[in-house]
């Protein structure tokens, strides 16, 4: 039936490989060819509404925040919009200023995220508007919201969420070109981006068809007692979700930094002990990224690098190579490695993979 693990050794496997799918199921009737356009029936927006919106404020909680991250992101380089993420209960805990000309967007895979709920609510109560992005249909959050765009992944089970986050990136992934298209994205960018957009259940595939390759290594580091993420403004949200998915399922300690910021203190840490798993895109950061591992193999510290192409050997000890899309659709991709990565290492060391310890699926209290 719907909810078993068929076949699989984990709901948390089964949901990772699953994405090929889940993710079309996202896209599925909502890429325009004619016009380069993203269909998005659920926003309840007029364009000249759309248009009217000055800035995009995103909220969710965990890796919900995370994906949120990513979307904020989209929505800069794709629309020009100002966006950006915060974490729901920060967000509504500082008594935050609501503008009419801001769109609020929360984020939630359950739709029952009890700190989510109340910053919409909050929301609600200044006037602002919120579209939702939620994966439940019928949820809470969704029934609050005034609009929005629902994942269509399916049921999660397992805790710690996967298919559910890349789902939220790929729906902010067709928010963003619609609000693109909307202002200054040209047909050609659109058409570039739907063009990324599908090819992307099929990267997915090759990604998790080398899950061999990515299972040796999460064996290879899993006895380390921490590791360091880094990326830079594309991979730095990948990095984040990379640590927090080694950290609720494996129990290792993992801390996420942007690259850039290591030299402010965390460099502190690196040493042979403390291995770097390193998001590094293919984009116009790369030589600066590359600098950065140089920094850390000086100091004796190990780099698994995921990325679109080998670097130089004395650079990474490891190397995942993930399929290259669009530059602004990367992120997409570069973070499913770490969830097989995370799982993995969460097998090797004997863990309650889809129950990890003090965790809930939902967490529907303050
Ligand atoms: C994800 O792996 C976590 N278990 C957690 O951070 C989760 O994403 C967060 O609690 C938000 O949940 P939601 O998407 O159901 O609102």
């Amino acid at each position: 039936g719907h909810y078993d693990t068929g076949g699989y050794a984990h709901y948390l496997l089964k949901e990772i490989s699953e994405q090929p799918d889940t993710v079309a199921r996202t896209l599925r009737g909502r890429i325009d060819d004619r016009f380069h356009i993203a269909h998005l029936g659920g926003l309840n927006l007029t364009p000249h509404e759309t248009r009217a919106f000055r800035r995009v404020k995103i909220i969710g909680c965990g890796s919900a925040y995370y994906s949120g991250q990513i979307g904020a992101q989209l929505i800069e380089e794709l629309a020009r919009i100002p966006a950006d993420a915060e974490p729901a209960s920060e967000f509504r805990y500082r008594n935050p200023v609501v503008e009419h000309d801001t769109l609020y967007v929360a984020i939630s895979q359950s739709g029952e995220t009890y700190d989510t709920l109340a910053a919409v609510q909050e929301l609600k109560r200044k006037g602002g508007r919120v579209l939702g992005i939620v994966n439940t249909v019928g949820s809470a959050i969704a029934r609050e919201c005034a609009g929005g765009i629902y994942l269509h992944a399916g049921p999660e089970v397992s805790v710690a969420s996967t298919k559910a986050f890349t789902s939220t990136a790929v729906a902010f992934a067709l928010l963003a070109l619609h609000f693109g298209r909307v202002h200054d994205l040209s047909p050609a960018d659109g058409r570039r981006i739907c063009d990324g957009l599908r090819r992307l259940p099929g990267q997915i595939e090759e990604i998790i068809a080398g899950g061999d390759h990515i299972a040796a290594l999460a064996s290879k580091y899993a006895d380390h007692p921490s590791m360091m993420f880094v990326g830079r403004v594309r991979g730095y949200p990948v990095a984040r979700e990379g640590a927090q998915k080694l950290k609720e399922i494996s129990y290792v300690h993992a801390e996420a930094y942007p690259a850039s910021e290591l030299k402010h203190g965390p460099l502190a840490l690196i040493g042979p002990e403390t291995p770097t798993v390193a998001v590094v895109p293919d984009d116009e950061l790369l030589d600066k990224n590359l600098t950065t591992l140089g920094e850390i193999r000086a100091r004796g510290g190990r780099v698994l690098m995921v990325g679109h192409r080998e670097p130089d050997a004395k650079l990474a000890d490891d190397v995942i190579l993930v399929p290259k899309n669009e530059p602004e659709l990367d992120p997409i991709l570069l973070g499913i490695p770490l969830q097989i990565f995370a799982y993995h290492a969460a097998v090797v060391l004997d863990r309650d993979v889809d129950r990890p310890r003090n965790l809930a699926k939902s967490v529907t209290v303050e």
